[in-house]
């Protein structure tokens, strides 16, 4: 096929708008990356997607609208918070899955009911949705399994010969995918990060938005297919969260550690690859630059490619903010390949604290997040939420809280509720969870040394905030004595 490389001159965006009222596919660049756009309303061309892309027939597409009014041709459901996102954050980098009308066809949707929508911000996307008149079915516009194109020769790179045309437009601003968040249930959900983060979210809706919790879970990975394994414990909501994503040709691993360290491990292990003749890249960012980091990150990734790089060697950004959504992909682009600095060192000290709470347990949630910041800073702290006082339900934070510490996401966790009854039992569901409900100092250290509790539960109001503090403390510094009490923690973990 002869692929036409068009501008975004008026009259080349009424050529492409043609070849998709035609049912052709064209790449466009939008603000997030670039995508690969055929009519959402016709079978037969979202059906061609799918074979230019080489990508799996139930990984749904975005659909792209030009404007908000559009929305309601693609769903009945139109509730308060989506309204709120709809004013805050549209046109921008964020999809609302919702429930689909019948007009969109079941292949754009993967085979699902429900829809997932995006107006985006890029003034050549939405001219083109415009002048097609019709929605426009989107995925990223790179073959499966590769990085996402962030610039138009990225699209040629990929899709040259596949496509009827390139619209080659800027580079993209973002860099990264748009945020998925299912908007069908109580909570809306964050199916993928994206540079909107859960918290930017959870201010505008003025209540919590929660993590898929599949999110904050290392996956089992296929080593023939490189995709994620479907276990008990791992069901993305998402169906593209599943597939083998943003791989470069190179071996990629992850250095996870303390700053100064993580670029002497990096350097270390670059030189000596070097020796032994391997071509090796770097890839490192500060913390405080986890925009620039979603901006560059899958050019890096085709660039390594490009020079066919051996090795790349990641420094990992901290998990909060863009940061996580960042993370989200160089897991994913280095198949889970991970050395944490920290566990090598053997300190035997927590790095990873996961923090949840419900209404009646946000405010010492707050205060123990600050004390332990200020304790120790080379604690990483990932707050579940909830992120404010608004009443929502416990079994949800102590499920989520329960399930980051038992996939090793966080090496501990702190919850609280109330009384901390409600959601300690709630951790406690969740296998190889031992949450203790610790009212004293005296028993905060008993249940680090007799049980290894690897989550501590507190009562916001039924503990001082002064007393929950030293509680913490006690089960930080005390150390699980092993011996007669390790048989009993195994016999926990195993029912
Ligand atoms: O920024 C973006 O969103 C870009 C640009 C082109 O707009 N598009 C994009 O599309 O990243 P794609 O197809 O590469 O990723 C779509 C993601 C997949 O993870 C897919 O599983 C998820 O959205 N998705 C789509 N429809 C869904 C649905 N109904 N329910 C749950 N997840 C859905
Ligand atoms: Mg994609």
């Amino acid at each position: 096929m002869d692929t036409k490389i068009l501008s975004t001159s008026k009259e080349d965006i009424r050529l492409a708008a043609d070849i998709i009222k035609a049912g052709g596919l064209v790449a466009f660049p939008t603000e997030t990356v670039y995508g690969l756009g055929a009519n959402a309303l016709d079978p037969e061309a979202v059906g061609k997607v799918y074979k230019a892309k080489g990508r799996p027939s139930d990984n749904p597409m975005i659909v792209h609208i030009s404007h908000k009014d559009d929305m309601c041709k693609l769903t009945d459901l139109m509730t308060p918070d989506m309204e709120r996102l709809m004013d805050a954050c549209w046109p921008g980098p964020l999809t609302m899955v919702v429930p689909a009308k019948d007009i969109i066809p079941r292949v754009t949707t993967g085979g699902l009911d429900t829809v997932a929508v995006r107006m985006p911000s890029s003034e050549t996307a939405r001219d083109l949705i415009s002048e097609s008149g019709v929605p426009i079915a989107a995925p990223s516009a790179n073959l499966s399994g590769h990085p996402s194109p962030t610039t138009a020769q990225h699209c040629v790179d990929d899709l040259m010969g596949r496509i009827d045309a390139i619209v080659s437009g800027d580079d993209c601003q973002v860099g990264i995918e748009s945020t998925v968040i299912d908007m069908t249930g109580e909570t809306p959900m964050i199916l993928r990060p994206g540079i909107l983060t859960a918290e930017k979210l959870s201010e505008v809706l003025g209540k919590e938005v929660l993590p898929d919790p599949s999110l904050l879970k290392k996956p089992e990975i296929s080593k023939d297919t490189g995709n994620v394994v479907n276990t008990e414990d791992f069901r993305p909501k998402s169906p593209g969260m599943k597939y083998k994503h943003y791989a470069p040709k190179a071996e990629m691993v992850i250095y996870r550690g303390e700053e100064a360290a993580v670029r002497e491990a990096i350097e270390k292990k670059a030189a000596e690859l070097r020796a032994s003749g391997k071509k090796v890249e770097t890839i490192i960012y500060r913390d405080d630059e986890s925009e620039k980091a979603a901006h560059e990150f899958f050019g890096r990734l085709r660039e390594c490619d490009k020079n066919n790089t051996d090795v790349i060697l990641a420094a990992a950004l901290s998990e909060s903010g863009v940061g996580f959504s960042v993370m989200n992909r160089m897991f994913k682009s280095a198949g889970y390949n991970i050395i944490d600095l920290d566990k090598e060192k053997g300190s035997g000290k927590t790095m990873i604290i996961a923090l949840a709470s419900d209404h009646g347990g946000y405010a010492l949630k707050e205060i123990v997040k600050k004390h332990i910041k200020e304790k120790d800073k080379d604690i990483k702290i990932v707050d579940l939420g909830t992120h404010s006082e608004e009443s929502v339900d416990y079994p949800v934070y102590g499920k989520a809280c329960g399930e980051a510490v038992a996939s090793g996401k966080a090496d501990l966790g702190i919850v609280c509720c109330g009384t901390g009854i409600g959601i300690s039992m709630a951790a406690n569901k969740v296998k190889g969870v031992r949450c203790g409900l610790c009212t004293s100092v005296e028993m905060a250290h008993l249940t680090k040394e007799h049980n290894n509790a690897n989550i501590l539960a507190l009562g916001g109001r039924t503990t001082e905030p002064e007393l929950a503090c030293q509680i913490v403390d006690e089960w930080l510094d005390t150390e699980f004595a092993g011996g007669r009490h390790k048989r009993r923690t195994d016999m926990l973990d195993e029912m």
